[in-house]
């Protein structure tokens, strides 16, 4: 027996009442609200409903405690949860649980009113059922129509996953392609970014890769209208211009309400046109994606801009010291080359880049009257001298960005028995980058001139090193450096920067 009535919990209410409206426009029905989920299980127990919408962040009782109680008195009731973008997966697990379906904020009339419909319509048909002793044969149909959308969400989960775990744009759009065609079942999609007026295809399944204009064209129309756009069967293909025989849909990528990226889609694998569900599910991927993407491009813009205040800070450490000029560019190049004979990973070789090229940013926190003194220092400037490995590390903590750089700095004066600064560790329990960094530190120190002596020659310098093994340096460091262009002999300090074309800091190679 139908009651035409749907009874909306939510606490804020502005959203009760504009989904209150939008209920009651469904012919013949009306809505009841209640503002918090004590209340809602309430009236469920005491009123008849055909649908229940509830929204799930609420204080005292959250939607997933009103589908639980509800489920407990009426197991039948639809329980529909409307919840924000942000708590999309928290709305997945509540689907896992019993919900019905759910809706996301801001709201669109259309998705909530093809709810409805849908569920009104599996209401009808298992009330039809349940009269003709058909219950079990349509709860199977429903509970398989169930299981494909749950995988589908599921899907859609697992996608989501994979691209937050991208943080390089360029590497999305291969993968955001593939997903795409895979999560709506299509022959053909393409992703591009708009750049300089034409609408470049970066990556296609099914469709050729080139760069379309944009102006005058379907693309000019998308992008103004910021929203999707699902082409006619009578249109043409906006990507070959032939007369479409099958549906086609385009999403703009927004990223600061601009449009920056576009995905099409078409052709579906079933011959079938894209449905509500097809749209919202890709929404969700589009959406998702778009704001993945805007963070990696704020990450890049955060991390360029710390990267460039450190090496400001690196400059201006050197600046003090006419003798260490380039010292710093000089160790990382060295350790870069003990790094690709060791086959370290490009995750080590970054860090010892920029690590390489910081590792004495402490010294911006040692006097003048220490760091720049020309003769022999006492034990209590030593002392001075030995905190800039813990300075160093000081400052790069509170950045967050450069864990592996840090090790670098810290432990760059680490020996290797164990008689080094400033945490004395020995052997294994020193980074091998940083054991690393310092054959490289000490090999450019001791062929460098000093204002209190001439600088050794190559191979003064590596007698000295080899003579230091297992006491402060990692024969397999050593062994290392002895095979690379500079340890070897086969190129000479001056050369190095300009071969590996490293940009001189100080605009000397
Ligand atoms: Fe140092």
């Amino acid at each position: 027996m139908n009651c035409n009535k749907f009874l909306v919990i939510d606490d804020d209410p502005i959203t009760r009442q504009l989904l209150s409206e939008i209920l009651c426009s469904v012919d013949g029905f009306e809505t009841d609200v209640a503002c918090n989920g004590i209340l809602g299980v309430e009236k469920a127990r005491e009123n008849k409903y055909e649908i229940i919408f509830t929204d799930l962040s609420m204080p005292e009782m959250n939607g997933l405690g009103v589908l639980k109680e509800v489920q407990s008195f009426n197991p039948h009731l639809p329980v529909v949860v409307v919840t924000g973008l942000s708590t999309i997966d928290v709305a997945i697990n509540v689907m896992k649980e019993g919900a019905n379906d759910f809706i996301t904020k801001p709201f669109k009339v259309n998705t909530i009113t093809s709810t409805v419909e849908r569920i009104l319509g599996e209401k009808k048909l298992l009330d039809q059922m349940r009269v003709r002793a058909n219950y079990q044969e349509t709860v199977e149909r429903l509970n398989s129509e169930l299981f494909k959308k749950l995988q589908k969400i599921n899907l859609l989960q697992a996608i989501n996953t994979e691209i937050n775990a991208i943080y390089e744009n360029s590497a999305i759009y291969q993968p955001i392609v593939e997903m795409a065609s895979k999560l709506l079942l299509v022959r053909e999609a393409s992703f591009g970014i708009v750049e300089d007026g034409y609408f470049k295809i970066k990556k296609a399944v099914g469709v050729k890769e080139k760069d379309l204009p944009i102006k005058g064209t379907f693309f000019e129309t998308l992008i103004k209208s910021k929203s999707y756009y699902m082409a006619n069967p009578m249109e043409v293909n906006p990507l070959t211009n032939i007369p479409l025989e099958y549906s086609f849909v385009a999403f703009p990528f927004l990223v600061k309400d601009e449009v920056f990226a576009l995905l099409t889609l078409s052709n579906k694998v079933d011959g079938s046109s894209f449905t509500d569900d097809d749209i919202s599910l890709a929404l969700t991927l589009v959406n998702n994606t778009a704001l993945r993407m805007e963070n990696n491009v704020l990450y890049e813009i955060v991390y360029n801009s710390l990267v460039n205040s450190l090496r400001a800070l690196v400059i201006s450490i050197e600046a003090r010291d006419p003798y260490t000029r380039d010292h710093s560019e000089r160790v990382m190049a060295y350790a870069l080359q003990i790094a690709e004979v060791l086959n370290l990973s490009d995750e080590e070789k970054d860090a010892i880049k920029f690590g390489g090229y910081l590792h004495d940013i402490g010294k911006i926190g040692i006097r003048d009257g220490v760091l720049l003194k020309p003769g022999r220092l006492t034990e209590a400037e030593m002392d001075d001298i030995r905190q800039h490995p813990v300075i160093g590390d000081n400052i790069l903590k509170p950045l967050m960005f450069f864990p592996k750089e840090r090790e670098l700095v810290r432990y760059h004066h680490e020996h290797y028995d164990g008689s080094g600064y400033p945490d004395g560790l020995a052997g294994e329990q020193i980074p091998l980058i940083a054991r690393i960094l310092a054959v490289a530190d000490a090999y450019d120190a001791m062929t460098s001139t000093r204002p209190y002596r001439l600088a050794m020659s190559h191979e003064q310098a590596l007698a000295e090193v080899m003579r230091n093994v297992n006491r402060q340096f990692d024969q397999k460091v050593v062994d290392a450096f002895l095979q690379t262009p500079v340890g070897s002999g086969v190129e000479s300090k001056e050369d190095l920067l300009t071969s590996l074309g490293v940009e001189s800091i100080n605009g000397k190679a």
